[in-house]
């Protein structure tokens, strides 16, 4: 009943022209590809890779949004501008927001319930760090940014929310978690949701998994019952990684 939903997260590369060759590559090897995709490329490259994705089964996402609609906020980029450049979703709560900018549970809740309340499809990140898994925390830590995360939002609004868990040892590291480990951590999520939302709208939410994700290890994490596709980092920078992720069946 869900379907795979395979997001490539783009972070602080490319200039505009090699954001256009990467998207006209994606859009040719995704021809007739049969999963939910999506690009999310710096601010500065979106309208660049906009008019390219557009009407293809390709969806446009930003990496972040601001915390309000307008104002005063030097260097941040609100719902509205991104809205006017045509992206579709919204990747919140990644853990480089949080770990290295500060982001806390309280904001990335306040940016959630924005950009729902603007039409975006938000994929919110959770995960833990290694010290937080070496000290058995991985599903309290998962569990509260969870749960604070979502704080408001309400079970029709789950329509729209799609969830990473991406341990952060496992993202840029070359270190994959386990299928199984990452199943457990899903598995945990989905119950997380059935407590928060109840059994069938747990059911429908698609929970991604993210951390070094390549075209070798696509397969064995995706086949996991409860990892419902992927955000992926380094591996989707080029359509020769990211291809073979998004068809890894
Ligand atoms: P990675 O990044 O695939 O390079 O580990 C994943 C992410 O941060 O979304």
């Amino acid at each position: 009943m869900r379907d795979y939903y395979i997001a490539g997260n783009w972070k602080m590369h490319k200039t505009r022209a090699e954001a256009a060759d990467l998207a006209k590559a994606l859009v040719d090897g995704l021809k007739g590809a049969k999963h939910k995709y999506l690009v999310a490329p710096s601010f500065t490259a979106l309208e660049t890779v906009a008019p390219i994705v557009k009407g293809t089964n390709i969806r446009l996402g930003a990496q972040n949004c601001a915390q309000e609609e307008q104002g005063a906020h030097t260097g941040e980029v609100s719902v509205l501008q991104l809205k006017d450049l045509g992206v579709q979703t919204i990747i919140l709560g990644h853990s480089e927001r949080r770990h290295v900018y500060g982001e806390s549970d309280a904001l990335i809740n306040k940016k959630v319930k924005l950009a729902l309340k603007h039409g975006f499809e938000v994929i919110l990140c959770i995960g833990e760090t290694l010290d937080e898994r070496e000290a058995g925390a991985a599903e309290a830590v998962c569990e509260a940014q969870t749960v604070l995360g979502l704080a408001g939002i309400t079970a029709a609004d789950m329509a729209n929310i799609v969830i990473a868990y991406e341990p952060v040892w496992a993202i840029g590291t070359g270190k994959t978690a386990s299928p199984e480990d990452a199943e457990a951590i899903h598995a945990f999520t989905r119950k997380v949701l059935t407590n928060l939302y109840g059994k069938d709208v747990a059911e429908k939410t698609i929970i991604q998994y993210g951390g070094s994700v390549k075209p070798e290890n696509a397969a064995q994490l995706m086949a996991k019952p409860n990892i419902d596709g992927a955000l992926v980092g380094g591996a989707a920078l080029k359509a020769e990684t990211f291809v073979p992720i998004c068809k890894f069946d």
